[in-house]
């Protein structure tokens, strides 16, 4: 793979002031491999609780973020307001924000005003079962890809996950192979599209069902730089061990 191995936990809408305290004391107890950044993305309201009492060893990152400078944007939290707080970064384009209406360009456009705001992205990508059924599944990630790529010009700050929408919260994990050709098709477009140099550091994550009992067979794969994990990051000993998977 690129770069260094790369785990993101997204917590999704989980978690009471009690649970989060569980599970930072979890994360704090845990031996984790030191080659690998990890990051996890608690709900928005959480992520001071979790910045004051979680080791400073985790960074941590936001589910989403406004598209722009803050003000009158009701219900909305600005990248300003992440940095204010110590949050560095933020994941953007997760299927369950399309799914309720966020197209490819108000996606790429987040990215843009995140990383001009020194937030760090993790961009996701990832098609529909009917889209890999129809033979879609490459149109569809590289659409998705272009959107980021009109809007980003500098990519050091960027992780890509590539999550297939049939294999989120499914229990139906991509198996290694099935991810790995979507990656190198990723980091192939990357090469096209952007540039080799972006192609070859940027690090291409897989989420979608990783578990302590998949992520062994998925990290040997050449092009699977980590994984962004739902479910499994709400319990601190099997996000450990998906952590500590790194090869
Ligand atoms: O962002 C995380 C993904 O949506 C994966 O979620 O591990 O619960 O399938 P999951």
């Amino acid at each position: 793979g690129s770069g260094k191995f790369f785990v993101g936990g997204n917590w999704k809408c989980n978690g009471t002031k009690d649970s989060v305290s569980k599970l930072v004391s979890e994360l704090n107890a845990a031996t984790l491999e030191p080659d690998v950044d990890v990051v996890v993305a608690p709900p928005f309201i959480y992520i001071d609780q979790v910045k004051n009492s979680l080791t400073d060893r985790i960074e941590l990152s936001a589910q989403n973020v406004w598209v722009g400078k803050g003000g009158a944007y009701t219900g909305e939290i600005s990248a300003e307001q992440l940095v204010d707080i110590g949050c560095k970064w933020v994941i953007l384009g997760h299927s369950e924000r399309r799914n309720i209406g966020e197209n490819d360009d108000f996606i790429g456009k987040k990215a843009a005003y995140a990383l001009s705001q020194n937030v760090k992205v993790i961009a996701c990508i990832g098609e529909l079962l009917e889209e890999r059924e129809a033979g879609k599944t490459f149109d569809v990630c590289f659409r998705q890809m272009k959107a980021y790529a009109d809007n980003i010009t500098n990519w050091t700050d960027v992780v890509i996950a590539y999550e297939p929408v049939w294999a989120i919260g499914t229990g139906k994990v991509a198996s290694p192979e099935q991810a790995q050709e979507v990656h190198a098709a990723i980091r192939d477009w990357l090469k096209t599209n952007v540039s080799p140099d972006v192609a070859s550091s940027i690090r291409i994550i897989y989420g979608g069902s990783v578990n302590a009992g998949n992520c062994a067979d998925l990290a040997k794969k050449e092009d699977i730089d980590g994984f962004l994990v739902g479910g499994a990051s709400l319990k601190g000993p099997d996000f450990a061990t998906i952590i500590n998977s790194v090869t």
